[in-house]
């Protein structure tokens, strides 16, 4: 079950170069057409690329890339990262390592009329994609959410861009109203694009812990939280 590696999960940053069976990659690229967008409407499209076809001002290569292209319409970035993190979960729970590249780009322009957004590095790893729960580096439950509800544990080991951990979460119930951090001028210039993928890698593992019940709504007047804007609140039982 994807949502055993939750609490498993580790970005990959050193892979082995030698490309995945065939098979293998078969079964990742059927995996990319049935994962659930958070946005029934919003076009996205997949592509695969290899070794050669992306560059990246960090050094981290990869054998293969998940690229993730999409309309650019309200929400598509939190879309977009609950898209992939149900990738980058499957990647997982076949023993193989990943890691999101928010500085890396095609080496050639898709000829696409949808907005390249962000790049999902994988392959063999060379140490273990796996770390103990202990290992992960977060913020305490109490920092992220009103009340320490335990099922809020999913959304705080979820990853997010320079580990920042943007969210809030006021849980009522079984809603949870989910907020980002407001950033200055130039710190937003910087990271608000990622933040709000951030926001949909979140949501997924909420989702994925609770697929059977899960839905997503925006509500009218949620409750305010200072320092953070609304995105959106799920519904998990
Ligand atoms: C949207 C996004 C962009 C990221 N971009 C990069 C990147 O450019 N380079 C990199 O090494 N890691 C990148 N990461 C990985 C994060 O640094 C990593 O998820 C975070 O530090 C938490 O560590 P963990 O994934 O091992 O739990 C990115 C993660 C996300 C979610």
């Amino acid at each position: 079950m994807l949502k055993d590696y939750i609490v498993k999960r580790k970005s990959t940053r050193k892979f082995d170069m030698k490309p995945l069976e065939e098979d293998v990659l078969h079964e990742i690229k059927e995996f990319a057409t049935t994962m659930k967008p958070l946005y029934e409407h919003i076009k996205v499209e997949y592509s695969f690329l290899g070794e050669n076809e992306v560059k990246n001002i960090l050094p981290v290569k990869a054998p293969h890339y998940i690229i993730i292209s999409s309309e650019s319409t309200e929400g598509y970035l939190t879309n977009v990262g609950f898209l992939l993190q149900q990738m980058d979960l499957y990647v997982s729970s076949k023993g193989l390592g990943s890691c999101y590249l928010g500085l890396a780009k095609p080496t050639e322009k898709a000829d696409s009329e949808l907005e390249f957004v962000i790049i999902l590095a994988f392959g063999n790893s060379l140490d273990s994609p796996y770390r103990e729960e202990s290992e992960f580096k977060r913020k305490p439950l109490t920092k992220i959410s009103n009340r320490e509800d335990q099922r809020l544990e999913v959304v705080r080991l979820a990853p997010s861009s320079t580990n920042s951990q943007p969210w809030y979460v006021v849980s009522i119930g079984d809603v949870m109203h989910l907020y980002c951090v407001k950033l200055g001028l130039f710190k937003g210039m910087m990271y608000n694009k990622m933040n709000q993928i951030d926001m949909g890698i979140a949501l997924a593992h909420l989702y994925v812990s609770h697929t059977s019940t899960f839905s997503y709504f925006s509500e009218q007047n949620p409750p305010v939280v200072e320092g953070y804007y609304y995105i959106g609140s799920a519904l998990i039982n």
